[in-house]
């Protein structure tokens, strides 16, 4: 059966979860097919266990490749539950945040490489990829200064992270962006939300096959 995946991702601050909201609100009524929201880390019970050991604050002494084996594992997880039934009965599936995740977050930013980081994951999902990414690029210094004015104190263990690793992050996502032009799209995320929407939407709709969406 033909499906149809779609992952969205960004530094954090990208305003990535809003947006993934309001772009299924206003795409919904005009998809043919059923469609299914879900987000990284987590996105099944199992998996969303395994986010909130890797996001507690208090596990300060996470080594690098534990922080990457359990994002994978809860990713296993998620494919299991939820990702691969849904892509199997022909859904369309909207996943806040996907593989590119970790391949910017812990083969970059923890220095663990984007390879090594890759093969774990392709063992945790078999090598299955989003037909599209949408990149919502937001500088980090914009992206941190907006968490902390939306959540002085709600961090989590990845936010707490100085600028200096959301900088490599950040610098990560601009490698993993020129080495997969067809897949990933870059939308500009500094610009107003209507704006950001607009544009998620209309790469959408420029890339599912017609059996998808309605004239
Ligand atoms: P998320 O809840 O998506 O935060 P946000 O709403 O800010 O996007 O993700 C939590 C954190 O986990 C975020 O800082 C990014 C990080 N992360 C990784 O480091 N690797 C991964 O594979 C994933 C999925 C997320």
């Amino acid at each position: 059966m033909k499906s149809f995946f779609i992952s969205f991702e960004g530094p954090d601050g990208a305003g990535k979860s809003t947006v993934v909201a309001q772009v299924v609100r206003e795409l919904a009524p005009r998809l043919k097919t059923q469609y299914l929201v879900t987000r990284e880390p987590g996105g099944s019970e199992i998996a969303e266990k395994i986010r909130q050991m890797i996001l507690d604050p208090a596990n300060s002494k996470m080594a690098a490749k534990t922080e990457a084996l359990l994002y994978a594992a809860s990713r296993s997880q998620h494919m299991a539950e939820v990702i691969l039934p849904a892509l199997a009965a022909g859904k369309m599936v909207f996943s806040d945040r996907f593989v590119d995740s970790s391949l910017a977050y812990q083969g970059v930013g923890r220095d663990l490489g984007i390879a090594q980081v890759k093969q774990i994951n392709d063992f945790a999902t078999s090598g299955v990829e989003p037909d599209l990414t949408l990149f919502l690029d937001v500088k980090p210094e914009v992206g941190l200064a907006r968490i902390n004015r939306l959540r002085p104190h709600a961090e989590d263990r990845l936010e707490q992270e100085k600028l200096t690793f959301h900088k490599k992050v950040y610098q990560g996502y601009q490698e993993i962006c020129q080495a997969n032009p067809q897949r990933i799209k870059i939308v500009d995320a500094s610009r107003n939300f209507t704006q950001v929407v607009a544009d998620c939407i209309k790469i959408i709709e420029n890339s599912l096959p017609i059996d998808f969406i309605k004239d």
